[in-house]
């Protein structure tokens, strides 16, 4: 197996330029794109689709008015064209009274963006640490040989708690089956996992991302929600026609 974390939106938009017709990309949005995408189909949404734009968003809803639009920009709920969004993108919005047998579209600041950068690869999963076992039990059944992990981030930089998700999957997936290589952005994604993995909600304080939920009254539950481990058994996966949907093992 060969493995390999890319941290950034720099790195992820350099996807574009790589052959992944044989590789699978686990994006991981923790803070809060793919927690919230994990939640929403343990709640029973049938689809989510993500675009990279609130005006992809608004088309998607002329062509398709029962879709239910999501997301944020700043970490709010938008307003975008004269519609008021249906949902933030706060996990504890998809409640299954609001999502199930729904599908939503979703606009965020980088987790849509980074599961969009990864198009052309054989497999793309969003991850998190709420669907993190079944992600990796997934990877491990289907035997998957080049896995790329990548952190969404927050704005054009690495999120810490990206890092350490990705750390923890790393700690669960490397040397889990065939030889291969481990790319060193493996070791520091492990490393970083090891010192934070004993109190993740303390090293929170060092998360960008976290500080500003935290600093939200509203908003500030999200961050110890998105922290627990493995609440939701699923995988997500993109599909052909660009929507996530619970995999099939
Ligand atoms: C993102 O996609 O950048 C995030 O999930 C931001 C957020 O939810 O606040």
């Amino acid at each position: 197996m060969n493995l390999e974390v890319l941290f950034t939106p720099a790195d992820f938009a350099a996807l574009a330029s790589r052959d992944l017709s044989g590789t699978a990309c686990v994006v991981f949005d923790v803070l809060r794109a793919t927690s919230t995408i994990a939640t929403a189909l343990h709640n029973g949404a049938k689809a989510i689709i993500p675009v990279a734009e609130i005006s992809e968003a608004l088309e998607l809803k002329k062509s398709r008015p029962e879709v239910l639009l999501g997301g944020e920009r700043n970490g709010v709920r938008i307003s975008a064209g004269g519609i008021d969004f249906d949902l933030g993108n706060s996990p504890r919005e998809y409640t299954p009274t609001k999502v199930r047998g729904k599908t939503v579209v979703s606009t965020t600041t980088n987790g849509t963006r980074a599961l969009r950068a990864c198009a052309g690869a054989r497999i793309i999963l969003a991850a998190s640490f709420l669907n993190l076992g079944a992600t990796a039990e997934f990877l491990r059944r289907n035997k998957i040989g080049n896995i790329i992990i990548v952190c969404a981030g927050t704005g054009e930089n690495a999120a810490l708690e990206d890092t350490l998700a990705a750390g923890a999957l790393c700690e669960v997936v490397s040397g889990g089956f065939g030889g291969g290589a481990n790319a060193a952005s493996v070791e520091a994604a492990r490393h970083a996992y090891a010192q934070a993995k004993s109190n993740l909600s303390g090293a929170m304080r060092d998360s960008e991302n976290a500080r500003r939920l935290l600093a939200n009254p509203d908003l500030r539950d999200d961050v110890a929600l998105c922290l627990q481990r493995d609440t939701c058994w699923l995988v997500a996966r993109m599909e052909a026609d660009g929507a996530l949907r619970i995999a099939t093992p």
